[in-house]
């Protein structure tokens, strides 16, 4: 496996990653908002056998990098897949003197197994909740920001 900044010629096998998550990207996430933020967002793919694994999309925000979509396919899971993609991101986020890596998910008061693993990827990799925000999205009631500082030295 290796991982690679993504190119234009990427985007289709992005999404046949998002297409193999449904029980986390919808419908419009797969169809219309992750093929429009591939265009404007930049980050990396992992590669097996010359076909797109995984993907993490990045853009800065609020001086914090954010992680805009990051997914694996079902049957490379558990192989340090996502942990990779991760890290590479990290690497880049320092490199362009960011301190932080962040995103958001649906939170601990939405009860579905799948965003509950999810959660569980990002704590295990150092990640804190910095912020919860009640909605009015049914199918997100709750989302939580969370955060993990990259930054080599010391605040
Ligand atoms: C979250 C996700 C990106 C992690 O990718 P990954 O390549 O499985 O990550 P890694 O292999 O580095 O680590 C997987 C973790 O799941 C565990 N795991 C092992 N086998 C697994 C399996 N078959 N299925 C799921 N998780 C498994 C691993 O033990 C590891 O946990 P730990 O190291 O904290 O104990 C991936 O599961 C995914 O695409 N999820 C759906 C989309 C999503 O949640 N995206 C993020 C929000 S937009």
């Amino acid at each position: 496996m290796r991982t690679r900044q993504y190119t234009l010629q990427d985007h289709p096998g992005i999404i046949a990653v998002a297409d193999a998550l449904p029980e986390w990207f919808d419908q419009d996430a797969r169809t219309r908002a992750i093929p429009l933020d591939l265009r404007h967002q930049e980050g990396f793919v992992a590669i097996v056998d010359g076909i797109v694994v995984g993907f993490i999309t990045l853009y800065v925000f609020e001086g914090r990098l954010q992680i805009g979509w990051l997914g694996v396919k079902p049957e490379y899971r558990g192989q340090g897949v996502g942990s990779l993609l991760l890290s590479r991101s990290e690497e880049f986020g320092r490199k362009h003197d960011l301190e932080e890596i962040a995103t958001y998910t649906v939170g601990e008061g939405v009860d579905y197994a799948p965003y509950a693993a999810t959660r569980e990827f990002y704590y295990r990799r150092g990640f804190t909740v910095y912020q919860r925000n009640r909605t009015d999205n049914p199918g997100c009631l709750e989302e939580i920001k969370i955060r993990k500082r990259i930054a080599n030295r010391e605040r």
